[in-house]
Order: C-alpha cells, then structure tokens, then sequence
C-alpha cells in the first residue's frame, strides 16, 4: 500500500485515518481540558514575587505585567464551581460581544447552571484501565549484542518521541546495542536541539538498563565501520525486525536507522515488548530538568486563571500549504500558499482543489469553526484558551473572530504570549 499523500508531521498518516484524526484532534483538546479542569480545583496562584525569584534562564516576564492582570486578587480559595473571572473581563468591562455569545451567562447561573460547568470540566472516565508498564516475572536482562544501531529521528517533538520508544522496542527486538538517538534538525521547525537539550539522557540510560544496553556514542573504532542505512518499513511486526533486519547482523556492525516514524505495528506485538515501549515513553524518556522547570512554570502559570483550554490549533503555515486548504483566505493568501508547496519537493501532491479536499473532510478546522465548536459545547466566553501550536496563520486576521468568542486567548508565541 502506496501512501499517496503524507501529512506532515506530527500527522503524517495513512490518509484514510486523516478524517479521524481531525476530529480526535478536538476531542484531545477537550480530553486535556478536562484534565487540566480537574487538577485544578484548587486554583494556584502564583504570585509574581515568586515568578521573579526564579533564575535566569527561567525568568519571564509575569502574566501580570503582560496583560496588566492582577490575578493576584483571585482567592486560591475560590471554588472551581465558582465562574473564575479574570479580572480585566468583570461584568462592568465586558466588551459588547459577550453578551452575544448564547451560552456565556445564562446557563451557568441557577441551581443547574454549576452542574452545566461541572459537566464541562469532568475528568474523562479512565475506563477501567491502569498502568501496565512492568515486565513479567520471565523478563530477562539484554542478550549479548550483535551490533549497534544508530537512529535518526524525523519530524516534530511528539512524532521523535514516538519514534524513540519505537526504536527501543526494535533495538530490543534485534539484540541491539543502541546508540542515543538524533533528533530532526532539518524539519519545519528547525530546531537545532541535541537529545540531550530536550531529553534527561543519563536517566533515559539508566532506566533502560534491564532493557537495552544504550550508549552515547558510538565508540570511536567503529566510527569508520561500514553502515548498513535502512528505511524500516512502516507499522512493521517483531517478525520483520527479527527475520529481516536481524540479518543484517551478518554482514555488518552497525545498523543506521534513516527514519524513526510509525516503524512499529501498534498490534500484534508480545506484551513484552509493547510494555517496554510503554516503559521507554513514560518512564525512560524524561524532560531535561531545564525544560521540566520550565513546564512546571508555564502550567502554574495558566492554571492561576482556573480551568482553562489547551488547543492544537494546527493552523499553520505548513499545514495549510500542504493539505491545500484554503477555505476562507484571500487569493494572495491561497497563492502563497501554493507557492510552498511547489517548492517543497517531498511534498508529492501538487494540484488540490481546496473545495473538495474540504468536503472530504481533509482540512484543519478554521479558528472560526474552533471558535463555534467550543460554543455549542458550552464553554463560556471567558475561558481562557492557550493556542498550543506555532504560529497561526494570517496571524490575527484569521483569530479574530475565535478572539472575539474567548478573549482570554493565549499563545506560546507572539506578542500575547503567556510565556
Ligand atoms: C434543572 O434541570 C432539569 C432538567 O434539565 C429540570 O427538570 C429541573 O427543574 C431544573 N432545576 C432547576 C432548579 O432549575
Ligand atoms: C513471558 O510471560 C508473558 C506474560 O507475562 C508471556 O506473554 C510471554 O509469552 C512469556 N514469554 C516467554 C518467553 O515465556
Ligand atoms: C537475541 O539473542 C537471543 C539470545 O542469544 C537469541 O535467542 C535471539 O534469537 C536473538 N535475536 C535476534 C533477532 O538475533
Ligand atoms: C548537544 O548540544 C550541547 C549544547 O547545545 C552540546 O554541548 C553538546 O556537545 C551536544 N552534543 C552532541 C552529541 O552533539
Ligand atoms: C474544484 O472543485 C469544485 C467542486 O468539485 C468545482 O466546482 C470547482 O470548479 C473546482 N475548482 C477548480 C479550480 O478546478
């Protein structure tokens, strides 16, 4: 089976699942608000002294002196059944439009309103399922080596992470010794980070121990040894790991990885190793303490306004010039885009009519229909929204209306960066 048309990362997938992963896109969206609704019952304030306290590389500018906002006066006792409203949006100051929109107030007033506001924010039933990353009593240490394999990763951060645990399934599968992975350099975001910027690599070593002997580098008397560059097939079983790959083994040392992505099945794997993959991605793969910190800091950050939604908006640049969508954008616009994806070679897909990859389902939300989607489920015009995702396209022009539906709106990047 041929892929006629790759999304680009993190959605490059047969394209027969691009309808499901549009709309699992939102319902993430909303399972992390959920979440995120939940953890914060006790609102945390976080009060700006402590922000400034910080070391270096840490220091930000607060939320407050960004958006001249004293969330400082919200009560880290207030109750999450209580609307939390910031307090640049109190009533009096409310700009007209608010009262528009039909599911902001009302609902959430009466004895039924704060059971509406639970509904909103209640934690996903986890269905019965629990961590099962241990492995069975029959569990052995590594066997010997055979050789050392060498991966580089491709696309974005939650594609290589994805692709890592991969890859530490398959270097258990083929007796390998594996060398820390590289990570994409070249990709759309170009982003030059090494494992060990983004990733605790001592304690993606250690933990790994009983796993998978892994190593930093290859020792330096096989730097010159012939590599074998191999593109695994994708969504592969044990089985060609074992009979194909393995073979390899006899002919050379070191096997280089080309690509990392989708290179296992997701089933029909022995429990062993499918919980290895579990052990490698939850367990094994930690943020370096810096962006740890960092993290801790951004979540704290957005919590103090209570619960809040975190949305991939993935309308971006790349995106929309790949997947030729261009409903609702100018001609100059639509022809940028055009341009990108005739000058991106790997891109195989040139001619797409934006009507119809529309009406297939084949396009990224607008921020208008996220807007209108969040609306009709009932989120009040004053939950705060942080755009998870680079930069959007068309910038504020395309945002305005979502902007006028929540203007808590927030992104990573920007001049309205909660960062
Ligand atoms: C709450 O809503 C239910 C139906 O959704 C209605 O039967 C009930 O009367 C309402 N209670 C109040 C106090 O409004
Ligand atoms: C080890 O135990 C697991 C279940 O815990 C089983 O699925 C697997 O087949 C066993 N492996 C061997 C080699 O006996
Ligand atoms: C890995 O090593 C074990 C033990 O030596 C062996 O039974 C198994 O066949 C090896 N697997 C591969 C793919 O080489
Ligand atoms: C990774 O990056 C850091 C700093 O950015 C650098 O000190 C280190 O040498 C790099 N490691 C490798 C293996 O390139
Ligand atoms: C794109 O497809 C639509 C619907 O099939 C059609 O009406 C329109 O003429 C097509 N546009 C171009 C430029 O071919």
């Amino acid at each position: 089976m041929k892929e006629k048309m790759q999304w680009p990362w993190p959605w490059r997938r047969r394209k027969v699942v691009v309808v499901v992963v549009l709309r699992k896109l939102l319902t993430c969206a909303i399972c992390v608000i959920a979440l995120m609704g939940l953890l914060s019952v006790r609102v945390h304030v976080f009060p700006s002294s402590k922000v400034s306290d910080l070391t270096d590389p840490y220091k930000l500018p607060t939320v407050t002196q960004q958006h001249e906002l004293n969330y400082q006066k919200l009560s880290a006792e207030k109750k999450w059944t209580q609307e939390l409203t910031p307090p640049h949006l109190s009533k009096e100051q409310a700009p007209p439009h608010l009262s528009k929109a039909p599911l902001s107030s009302h609902k959430l007033n009466g004895a039924n309103g704060s059971l509406d506001f639970e509904k909103l924010w209640k934690q996903p039933s986890n269905r019965d399922f629990v961590p099962c990353v241990q492995p069975g009593s029959n569990y052995t240490a590594p066997d010997e080596s055979r050789g050392y394999l060498l991966v580089h990763t491709n696309g974005g951060l939650n594609q290589m992470r994805a692709g890592i645990c991969d890859m530490v399934a398959v270097a258990r599968i083929i007796n390998a010794t594996l060398v820390v992975p590289e990570l994409d350099k070249r990709s759309f975001w170009q982003d030059t980070s090494n494992f060990s910027d983004v990733f605790d690599e001592d304690h993606f070593i250690n933990a790994l121990a009983n796993d998978v002997k892994v190593i930093k580098k290859l020792p330096k008397d096989l730097s010159s040894a012939t590599k074998v560059v191999r593109h695994f097939r994708s969504w592969s079983g044990l089985e060609y790991y074992r009979d194909e790959i393995a073979s390899l083994w006899e002919e050379f040392q070191v096997i280089r990885a080309a690509k990392s992505d989708s290179r296992l099945a997701n089933n029909h794997l022995p429990p062993d190793i499918q919980m290895l993959r579990c052990r490698a991605c939850y367990e094994a793969l930690r943020f370096s303490p810096k962006i740890e910190a960092m993290g801790k800091l951004l979540v704290d950050r957005m919590r103090a306004y209570g619960p809040f939604i975190a949305l991939h908006l993935r309308y971006e640049k790349d995106m929309l010039a790949f997947s030729g969508c261009t409903h609702g954008l100018s001609d100059v616009e639509a022809e940028e885009l055009r341009t990108i994806r005739e000058n991106t070679a790997y891109w195989k897909i040139k001619d797409i009519n934006a009507t119809e990859q529309r009406s297939r389902g084949h396009c990224p939300l607008t921020p208008t229909e996220v807007g209108i989607f969040l609306t009709g489920l009932g989120y009040p015009s004053n939950t705060p929204i942080y755009i998870a995702a680079g930069e959007i396209y068309g910038g504020d022009t395309h945002m305005a209306d979502l902007r006028s539906r929540y203007p808590i709106l927030m992104s990573k990047v920007g001049k309205i960066g909660f960062c």
